[in-house]
């Protein structure tokens, strides 16, 4: 697996500080709130792993799978709701947490679906953002690294959902790609 990698852009070191700070600033910012961390499948499994356990406040969790419908669907972000959350969301503070955030359509989107139901707030929080790609006007809340246009892998980031247990974010040997 290590030898498919071209250059380590984030160490296990720089992540774990950032998504304690990350985790810090949460813990303020939410303090007697009704934190509910929702988690859209699979990439951001291990940011919210590592993230909640940061957090020193309640909170719950709950997680969505969604699919893209037919093919266009990366240029439109409209999804499928494949698996929907358990929690009703009336009253929570959602904070969605993102192990991406790149063009920003599917983000928009679920965002847009979620206020629908009501919820007292919804915050994002990337651990990722990829301002290059940016297509619709979408930020999130909380950022832990601006990174440039690169096509980047681990730390529940695949490639053809490969990769994801890395421990570091990197970035793939051209060759993998053209195999
Ligand atoms: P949007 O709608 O913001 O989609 O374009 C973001 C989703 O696209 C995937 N994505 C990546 N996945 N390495 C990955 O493994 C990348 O560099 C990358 N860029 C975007 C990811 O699933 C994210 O949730
Ligand atoms: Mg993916």
């Amino acid at each position: 697996m290590k030898d498919d990698v071209k250059k380590v852009l984030l160490s296990e070191e720089e992540l774990h500080a950032k998504v304690a700070e990350l985790g810090a600033q949460i813990t303020k910012d939410y303090e007697g709130k009704n934190l509910l961390l929702v988690t859209v499948l699979k990439g951001a499994v291990v940011f919210l792993a590592d993230l909640m356990r940061t957090i020193d406040q309640p909170a719950e969790i709950d997680f969505m799978v969604v699919s893209s419908y037919g093919s266009g669907v990366k240029s439109s972000g409209v999804v499928k709701i494949v698996k929907d959350l358990d929690i009703n969301l009336e009253g929570k503070d959602i904070l969605i947490v993102e192990d991406i955030l790149d063009s920003g359509m599917t983000l928009d989107y679920i965002k847009g679906m979620l206020l629908d139901r009501n919820p007292a707030s919804i915050r994002i929080c990337a651990l990722l953002d990829k301002p290059a790609r940016r297509k619709v006007d979408l930020q999130a809340d909380y950022v832990g690294f601006t990174i440039p246009d690169e096509f980047v892998i681990g730390y529940g980031l695949d490639y053809d959902e490969k990769y994801r247990n890395l421990p570091y974010i990197g970035v793939l040997k051209p060759e993998v790609y053209s195999v």
